[in-house]
């Protein structure tokens, strides 16, 4: 699609292909492909298939395992705007470097702030779902580019409404209980949020601030944006089974899902994982595509303005 003359081109990092397709069919924009491989000292060796000389380039990264994919997501904008591209924007549904958001311990990199300095000197705008703000209230705050943010709380309210019967909502922690009463509201149903105190990567403790007692008979759908290890969730639906709730669903927004996550969980008495499609797996149920490409044209838009 050209917005104002100039055409658009979609351009998948490796692992992003699917995902990009989705949005060049969406968006009626031509996808490019990138050849991507390692030299044999482990540099990156990079080739853009395609003319996008005149074009806005939309890169499509799929960020799980983030450190794998940060050569070419860094060193491609400026290949590209040597190819001719005359913008280039970041199309990233799961955003990651956002956890570490502060300095917890002295002498720790606050990646969050570094991660968005380093994306907005190379990109020109950034279009994601739910990134994970907590400490940084807002992506204005450490990027200085032009990012649009789809919620998927809608999308998951809708799933909710769909498919569960007499739904409480749970956050599993204290961040999470935007995303929780969010779909609550939407969802017209009622929400709690339960408390974490993180010992480790893999070791949690979760504890229900109040009484629960009053929720009886409501199905227990545990939400939360990342789903990483899987132990916030793991433990969050053992403390609601102890309590004499059905066995919870769970949805995350990103499934990022490391190694035994998914054992894990289902170790722990989940009833299903569901996740939407920003990182490509087998629990996506919740489709948010139609609303990332709205989101790129407004991206577009608002830089060309
Ligand atoms: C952090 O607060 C996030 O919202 C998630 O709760 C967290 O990333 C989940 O991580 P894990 O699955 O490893 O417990």
């Amino acid at each position: 699609m050209s917005d104002g003359g100039r055409p658009l081109c979609v351009l998948p990092l490796p692992r992003a292909e699917a995902a990009a397709t989705r949005f060049a069919e969406r968006l009626g924009a031509p996808l490019c492909a990138l050849e991507s491989r390692r030299f044999a000292d482990g540099e990156t060796y990079l080739r853009v298939l395609g003319d996008v000389a005149g074009c806005d380039v939309a890169v499509v990264a799929e960020m799980r395992d983030p450190d794998a994919q940060l050569p070419g997501l860094l060193l491609l904008p400026d290949a590209l705007r040597d190819l001719g591209a005359v913008s280039v924007g970041l199309i990233a549904p799961y955003l990651p470097y956002m956890r570490q958001d502060a300095r917890f311990r002295p002498g720790e990199a606050v990646t969050a702030r570094s991660f968005a300095r380093l994306i907005s000197s190379a990109y020109q705008w950034l279009v994601t779902v739910d990134p994970h703000l907590h400490r940084i209230a807002s992506l204005d705050e450490v990027y200085a580019l032009r990012s649009v943010v789809v919620q998927s709380a809608p999308a998951i309210a809708a799933w909710l409404r769909a498919h569960v019967e007499r739904p409480l909502v749970v956050g599993p922690d204290a961040e999470s209980a935007q995303w929780a009463s969010h779909v609550a509201r939407l969802a017209g149903a009622p929400h709690i949020v339960l408390r974490k105190t993180r010992r480790g990567d893999t070791e949690v403790e979760i504890d229900a601030p109040g009484s629960t007692s009053q929720h009886r008979g409501c199905t227990p759908v545990l939400v939360d944006d990342i789903i990483s290890t899987g132990s916030t969730l793991a433990e969050a639906v053992r403390l609601l089974t102890g309590r004499g709730f059905a066995r919870p669903f769970c949805v995350g927004v990103h499934a990022v899902l490391v190694g035994d996550a998914e054992a894990r969980l289902q170790t722990a008495g989940v009833r299903r994982i569901v996740t939407c499609d920003t990182l490509t797996h087998p629990s996506n149920e919740i489709a948010l595509a139609d609303r990332v490409v709205e989101a790129v044209t407004l991206a577009r838009a608002a830089d060309r303005a």
